[in-house]
């Protein structure tokens, strides 16, 4: 499975996995697919892949620490940068198809409509993790700081499921499916962030003491 995992081949096949969503709407564009509505039928799909492909990128790592298969950690810039791709495309849809770039209107939207404002919020913060998401970014802050502010996806993961809440009006089962999975997410890293606590402690506690003469 690990030999599997750092297959060149194997992350250019997820790669075309994450194209299916974009490639089905523009098959379905051609072939009259899109349903009786196309712009709310559009701003559905990439609304979905984008929360789809947030919980995804979230889930890597608890799924190399569970599976003991660090080699995971190659899919996870991926699958984070098709969440931005797939969200650029959703507000894209919004801004062009629904609001014809009649930018004073979408403004008005995001002040007035919480469930936009929300959305908006998800999305801005989705901005400079994906700018910096390459290793020179990391080498430019640092580790710790770079953990830091990439832990900024775990509040766009909360504000797109309240984004997703606020939107439906009956139909609020899979909103709080996706909340589910992002609760569950949030309780393994902040247990993950206590157990780990006590390791650093006790590695202090190992460091050796400066002899009192
Ligand atoms: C990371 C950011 C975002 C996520 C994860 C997200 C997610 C979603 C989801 C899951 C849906 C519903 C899909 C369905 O019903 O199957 C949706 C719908 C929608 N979103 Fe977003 N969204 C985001 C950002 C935004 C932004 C920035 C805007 C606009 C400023 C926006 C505007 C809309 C609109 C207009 C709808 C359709 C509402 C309706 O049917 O009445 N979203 N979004």
């Amino acid at each position: 499975m690990r030999k599997l995992l750092i297959n060149k081949w194997i992350k250019a096949g997820v790669f075309l996995i994450c194209l299916f969503p974009i490639a089905s709407l523009l098959w379905r564009g051609l072939h009259n697919g899109l349903t009786a509505n196309p712009i709310e039928f559009i701003t559905h799909a990439t609304g979905d892949w984008t929360l789809r492909f947030i919980l995804v990128t979230l889930c890597i790592t608890p799924l190399r620490k569970l599976l003991a298969l660090p080699e995971l950690i190659r899919f996870r810039r991926m699958l984070g940068l098709f969440a931005f791709f797939y969200g650029c495309l959703h507000f894209t849809t919004y801004i062009w198809l629904d609001k014809f770039f009649d930018l004073k209107e979408v403004w008005k939207d995001i002040a007035k409509r919480p469930y936009i404002t929300v959305g908006f919020l998800a999305f801005v913060l989705l901005i400079p993790l994906a700018i910096t998401s390459t290793a020179g970014w990391i080498r430019r802050l640092g580790g710790r700081q770079w953990q830091l502010l990439h832990r900024a996806i775990y509040v766009s993961a909360v504000a797109g499921v309240i984004h997703y809440y606020w939107l439906v009006k009956s139909a609020v089962l899979r909103p709080l499916a996706y909340g589910a999975i992002v609760a569950v997410l949030l309780l393994w890293r902040l247990a993950a962030m206590f157990r780990s606590r006590p390791d650093a402690e006790n590695m202090r506690s190992m460091k050796p003491q400066p002899q009192k003469s």
